[in-house]
């Protein structure tokens, strides 16, 4: 798989991609991460990719020329799946969303700054929307490495324990049942006495109760039947 990111700031994407289990998957050949900074394809003097907005208002525009030349030249190397803008009014990113791009090859993520992008990129260049969540972010990097790490741990190989991303919380619709680890009793705060039986059917049973009953309380919403 290969991600390519369209920012304005590429140093505010450095250390996501440089630690840890991202890191590694890029070692291993398993992703290509390429971030590109839009500068490099602006077109005036100064190198700006923003201007006014046209009819007034506060904040800047991101101007589509750039964008345009950036996502041009990357389309002439390969062919892309989709065109993602990271943006507050985009599609809520959910683990199903996650699940289905990690499926997919090629992937452009479009970083949104400002008053956000000039509306013709939306129009034309960008094939969906993708937003983390309901509120607003200084701009759209942080929400391009989180759908990008999102997507990620879930590709063949990235996970030493391959099941581990299958037990991930929202892989069956229900959040992850506790988790604990020695010592068995701290302070007098026991271990479940269950998890220390060696009774691998009960401890099955006794965490899809536990998750079932996390769900309920913290997420009802995950409930199909508790939504109508
Ligand atoms: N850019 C600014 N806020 C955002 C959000 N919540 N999700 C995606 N991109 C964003």
């Amino acid at each position: 798989m290969r991600i390519d990111i369209i920012t304005c700031l590429p140093r505010l994407l450095e250390s996501p991609f440089n630690d840890s289990i991202l890191k590694r998957a890029q070692a291993k050949g398993l992703v290509t991460v390429a971030v590109h900074d839009l500068r490099a394809y602006a077109t005036n003097k100064h190198r700006t990719t923003d201007d006014y907005a046209f009819g007034g208002g506060a904040g800047m525009v991101m101007m589509i020329e750039p964008i345009d030349r950036c996502i041009e030249s990357l389309k002439a190397q390969r062919t892309y799946d989709e065109v993602i803008y990271m943006s507050p009014d985009g599609e809520l990113l959910t683990q199903s969303m996650a699940n289905e791009l990690s499926l997919k090859g090629n992937l452009i993520m479009l970083c949104g700054h400002y008053k956000g992008v000039d509306e013709r990129v939306r129009e034309h260049l960008v094939t969906r929307e993708v937003s983390i969540g309901d509120y607003v972010l200084s701009g759209g990097e942080l929400a391009a490495a989180v759908l990008s790490d999102a997507i990620i741990r879930l590709l063949p190989g990235v996970l030493s324990d391959e099941t581990s991303a299958l037990t991930d919380s929202f892989q069956d619709g229900l959040v992850a049942p506790p988790v604990y680890t020695r010592p068995a009793e701290y302070r007098g705060w026991k271990v479940p006495e269950v998890l220390l039986s060696g009774h691998q059917q009960n401890i099955e049973q006794w965490k899809l109760e536990k998750a079932i009953e996390r769900t309920k309380s913290r997420r009802p919403g995950l409930f199909p039947q508790e939504n109508s």
